[in-house]
């Protein structure tokens, strides 16, 4: 019979005071499922990591993202979104935009300006951030843009009402959704699970992993399964996916992660995709510095896909962040007119956004619609 296993985080150095998260956290009972663990280390409303009064992305923060690398990122973004208006033989106009977790702004400041140069503008340009410095951000970049733009703009709290025509924008937002995290371990003839929990003992944080169950989380079947695998699973992301469904009838939603095919994952990462982002360094451990540094993991596309189709959704396609970027236009601009710095700075920009050992592989755009 299997049995349950503790496994201590063993830091060398002495143990600070217990600031305000931890305070937090040990008024809860333990152990605690690593997703609650998560939702408060990052979006507890005074102490999370979200909610802290500190640059979080860009070159000052401790990570940076695909928009806040270079405007052409959302210009491409952009003109694929026209591309699908007009394929369905509509224009811009008629769709309100809704933009998840929109971080600093920047994607949807270099959206509304490219689409403003094109001579075309959204129905409204809707956003819902849980971050309120992260907010703040966004206003403040938004606020340079003219004022007729700026009027189809909306921050909302929660998802809004149905409308007929949507589309919804993501970027890494669905690897910031918080997640459970497990084991599936083959043991006498058949799979089980065991949720890999948080305890709290002499004044430590650490992984505890529960007695295995001989049943698999609902969001998994054997086709994920490997011994001693250790995989993410977004909580609540079909009742999230149905919610998102709710507030169109027709309509796009493209989400952009770093994210990878189960079979890859099983291959790649058989401990799991957990990664900490502190200061642009990367590590594994998220039960230090907590509410100080970001928490992530890989998308799993295959697990997302088939809670798309619970949720109603048809996912239409699948590209690498390369391919999606080359194919609505990153390489047109004109490079002629530019001056040489300039050319130089834009050249590097492609170059980070689509070289295959940085974004441009590991990064995919999943193109989701209903
Ligand atoms: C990794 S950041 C990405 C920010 C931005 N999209 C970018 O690319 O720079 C994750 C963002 O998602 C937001 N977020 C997390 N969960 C969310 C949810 N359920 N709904 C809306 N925003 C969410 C966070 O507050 C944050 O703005």
């Amino acid at each position: 019979m299997p049995t349950t296993q503790r496994k201590p985080y063993h830091n060398k150095n002495p143990l600070p005071p217990l600031n305000n998260i931890k305070k937090k956290f040990l008024e809860g009972s333990f152990p605690l499922d690593f997703a609650d663990f998560m939702r408060q280390a990052l979006y507890h409303p005074q102490y999370g990591y979200y909610h802290q009064n500190k640059p979080i992305i860009g070159n000052l923060g401790d990570f940076i993202t695909a928009p806040e690398i270079s405007p052409l990122f959302s210009q491409c973004l952009g003109n694929a979104i026209i591309s699908y208006t007009q394929q369905k033989k509509s224009s811009l106009k008629e769709f309100c935009l809704l933009e998840l977790g929109a971080g600093n702004g920047t994607m949807a400041f270099d959206l509304l300006y490219h689409w403003n140069q094109m001579g075309k503008r959204p129905k409204k340009y809707q956003i819902l951030e849980l971050s309120a410095p992260l907010r703040e951000n966004q206003k403040k970049k938004l606020q340079q843009l003219p004022d007729e733009i700026l009027a189809t703009v909306e921050w909302i709290d929660q998802l809004p009402p149905k409308v007929d025509k949507r589309i919804i924008i993501a970027n890494e937002v669905v690897d910031a959704l918080p997640c459970s995290i497990g084991s599936t371990l083959y043991l006498d003839n058949q799979w089980w699970w065991s949720a890999r929990k948080v305890d709290y003992q002499q004044q430590q944080f650490l992984w505890i992993d529960e007695q295995p169950k001989p049943s698999l989380p609902e969001e998994i079947d054997e086709s994920f399964c490997q011994h001693k695998r250790i995989i993410e699973i977004p909580q609540h992301l079909s009742a999230w996916l149905s919610a998102l469904r709710q507030t169109m009838d027709n309509g796009l939603m493209l989400l952009i992660d770093y994210a990878d095919y189960d079979t890859a994952l099983k291959h790649s990462h058989p401990n799991g995709t957990l990664r900490c982002y502190h200061q642009h360094s990367v590590h594994t451990n998220p039960l230090i510095n907590i509410g100080n540094q970001d928490i992530t993991y890989h998308l799993n596309i295959d697990l997302l896909a088939s809670q798309l189709k619970k949720a109603n959704w048809c996912l239409d396609s699948v590209q690498t962040q390369a391919h999606f970027l080359l194919n609505n236009g990153i390489q047109d601009i004109n490079m002629e007119t530019l001056k040489d710095q300039q050319r130089w700075q834009l050249a590097n920009q492609i170059q980070q956004l689509t070289s295959p050992s940085g974004m441009g592989e590991r990064y995919k755009l999943l193109m989701v619609s209903c």
